[in-house]
């Protein structure tokens, strides 16, 4: 026995619950802590459903809850295609008024999961401090906050913003809105919440990992945990009793979403669906993407890792991948939707996934593992897609809207991302008539930045810049004062003038 009956003794139900589940082990250095330290773990130790512990610990080590389909009952899911043809774009702006209506009478809310610990990262605060403005180096919380602030004034609507943190980064999050006065946004226009957390789990014995000698090893629940959270939040009936209907909901690491998306939002709204998310063509077999994927008639997402390579490979008639539909988690949910979960009890199962978790040795020492130790274990949001009655699938053009910030160095990094938003201001650019110098294979070689708040089809911005063509160095555009537009054309704004 690895605990003392003497502390068993003075930690009495709190030891009997524990020991009920193996996990008893966590009290093992009760008679070192001190009275609040006790209390810490305590409260910590109340808040931790054992018996779900017990159940997701249960679960094969590789995934989720239930199998990977076998490969040949996965099919490609059918998606709503890119515009091909004048008629086509005809078309789908027609659909995209409908989704502005929804936009004009307040139907829509924002929810933007910043929860994750962007280990990969590495960035010394919450994700969303990350500057990642190519020339003004604004925050991904500024771009994002901007584009709502610019959704308000283009429909004349307040568009809800709620942010989901995890423990960990809440309060820095909410400093940060809070020293940049919410970036324009109305402060109670911002409504932070809190997503869940599970215990880390040694992955030999599935016991609790002690991080401290007074705490448990947690990790947020997963980008899942955001309709848990909404729900106990009260969130979900919130938006209901301000007759908000559609949640457009996406990830804090990707500065390029077209939030709010008017055309996709069209999209969900002609199929009555209740459920959509965006998706890009693969660019490979291998990549890194989730996909959709039919399977028995039902859309369902499979994680890369967990995609047969025999279906990856897969290829149709004119080459092009079979299952091409990269998830790149932009969905559109109905509130009623995920209220009807809510009320049926239903609840997203959670996945497992081995990392390096440090912990406490059986000696008291902190170990960082070279190797995974442990099981942490997260609810995916994506698993929602075969509970909705009926859910759509509409391609976006990746240039456009996808490359999230994921890694310190390499792909999906500060200089890809910052060069994708140069690239699509580039485009924007061209589409109003101003000419930009490009590098052979079409990418920009300097740094551009168009300001959310700016509207690129003001007359005289277009002549102003169409003065200056062709671009062929680093440029900002920016609004300031309210109707000021400030061209900066160096960096390090050397050369300002406003229009
Ligand atoms: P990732 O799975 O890429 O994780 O999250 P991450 O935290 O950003 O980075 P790593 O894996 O630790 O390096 C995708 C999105 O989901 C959010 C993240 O904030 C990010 O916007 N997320 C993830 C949550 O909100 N909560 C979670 O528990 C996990």
């Amino acid at each position: 026995m690895i605990v003392s009956s003497h502390v068993a003794e003075n930690a009495g139900p709190l030891y009997t619950r524990l020991a009920a589940w193996g996990q008893e082990h966590v009290l093992r250095w009760w008679s070192d802590l001190a009275p609040r330290q006790r209390h810490q773990l305590v409260r910590q130790i109340e808040a931790i459903d054992l018996e779900l512990v017990q159940r997701v610990c249960q679960q094969s080590e590789s995934s989720a809850v239930g199998q990977t389909p076998p490969p040949q009952a996965i099919r490609p899911a059918g998606a709503i295609p890119l515009a091909a043809s004048a008629a086509e774009a005809e078309d789908q702006e027609q659909i995209a008024q409908r989704g502005r209506q929804a936009l004009r009478a307040g139907q829509v809310a924002v929810v933007l999961v910043a929860g994750g610990q962007g280990t990969r990262l590495g960035h010394a605060g919450p994700k969303g401090t990350f500057p990642i403005g190519p020339v003004s180096g604004k925050s991904l919380f500024q771009l994002h906050a901007e584009k709502v602030l610019a959704l308000g004034r283009q429909y004349d609507v307040r568009v809800p913003l709620y942010v989901m943190t995890s423990p960990d980064n809440d309060a820095a999050s909410r400093d940060f809105f809070a020293d940049h006065a919410c970036f324009g946004l109305d402060q109670d226009q911002v409504v932070f919440f809190r997503q869940g957390t599970m215990p880390a789990l040694d992955r030999q014995t599935g016991r609790l990992l002690l991080d401290a000698k007074h705490r448990i090893a947690t990790s947020p629940n997963g980008h899942g945990g955001v309709v848990k959270a909404l729900v106990d939040g009260g969130h979900l009936d919130d938006m209901h009793r301000q007759r908000v209907e559609y949640i457009f909901y996406y990830q804090v690491d990707n500065p390029l979403v077209k939030v709010a998306d008017p055309t996709f939002l069209g999209h969900h709204l002609r199929a009555e669906a209740e459920m959509s998310l965006k998706v890009v063509r693969k660019l490979r077999p291998e990549e890194k993407l989730g996909v959709v994927v039919e399977v028995d008639g039902h859309l369902q997402m499979i994680e890369y890792s967990d995609l047969p390579a025999e279906v990856a490979q897969r290829r149709l008639p004119d080459g092009g991948l079979e299952i091409w539909t990269g998830s790149i988690a932009v969905h559109i949910f109905n509130v009623s939707f995920l209220r009807r979960l809510a009320a049926g009890g239903t609840t997203l199962p959670y996945h497992q996934a081995l990392k390096n978790v440090p912990y406490l040795n059986q000696q008291g020492r902190r170990v960082t593992p070279e190797e995974p130790n442990a099981v942490k274990c997260e609810m995916f949001v994506f698993d929602a897609l075969p509970l909705a009655r009926h859910a759509l699938v509409v391609e976006t053009d990746r240039r456009e809207e996808f490359e999230p910030l994921k890694n310190a160095i390499g792909e999906n990094s500060p200089e890809t991302v910052r060069q994708a938003m140069s690239d699509l201001y580039a485009g924007w650019l061209d589409r109003a008539g101003v000419q930009v110098t490009r590098q052979r294979g079409g990418s920009v070689a300097f740094p551009l930045e168009i300001s959310p708040l700016l509207d690129l089809n003001r007359m005289d911005i277009r002549a102003r810049l169409s003065e200056r063509t062709p671009v062929n160095g680093p440029m900002l555009l920016e609004k300031r004062n309210g109707t000021g537009v400030t061209i900066t054309t160096t960096v390090k704004a050397e050369s300002e003038e406003t229009c």
